[in-house]
C-alpha cells in the first residue's frame, strides 16, 4: 500500500501539470518505500535528490505558465513554492549532515503539502489559464 495513492480528485485538467503531479506523488511513494525497507541513507538520499530536482523543474514550469498568462495570483503562488523549497532545502542540509533522517512525519508533511497546494493553488491556476 503506497503512502500516497493517486486520487483523481487531484486532477487540475491541465495535462502537463497533472502528469508532473503524478510523478511527484510517485516520488513521495518511492521515498516512503526506501525509508520503510530500511535501504539506508544512500538510497533515501538518491530518491530525495530526485524529488527535490523534479519539484524545482515542476515549479519552474508552473511559473513559466503564470508568466505567459499574466496570472493574477502569481506572487502568492510563487511564494508557496519558495516556502516549500526552503523547508525541503533546510531538511536536505540536515539530512546530508547526518543529523536528520527521512521519517514518516516528513513524508506526511510532503503528502499533505501536495494535496493542499494542488487542491487550492494549482487548480486555481489551471482554471485561470485554461479559460484564456
Ligand atoms: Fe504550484
Amino acid at each position: 500500500m503506497p503512502l500516497f495513492p493517486w486520487d483523481d480528485k487531484l486532477i487540475t485538467r491541465h495535462p502537463n501539470i497533472d502528469s508532473d503531479h503524478k510523478k511527484l506523488v510517485d516520488l513521495v511513494n518511492q521515498l516512503f518505500d526506501a525509508m520503510q525497507s530500511g535501504k539506508g541513507k544512500e538510497a533515501c538520499g538518491r530518491v530525495l535528490n530526485e524529488l527535490i530536482q523534479y519539484t524545482k523543474t515542476h515549479f519552474a514550469m508552473e511559473e513559466r505558465l503564470m508568466a505567459s498568462h499574466q496570472y493574477a495570483r502569481t506572487a502568492e503562488h510563487k511564494a508557496e513554492h519558495a516556502k516549500l523549497l526552503k523547508e525541503v532545502g533546510d531538511f536536505k542540509v540536515k539530512f546530508d549532515a547526518g543529523s536528520l533522517t527521512v521519517t514518516a512525519s516528513l513524508l506526511s508533511f510532503l503528502r499533505d503539502w501536495l494535496i493542499n497546494h494542488i487542491s487550492k493553488s494549482d487548480k486555481a491556476l489551471a482554471e485561470a489559464i485554461g479559460s484564456h
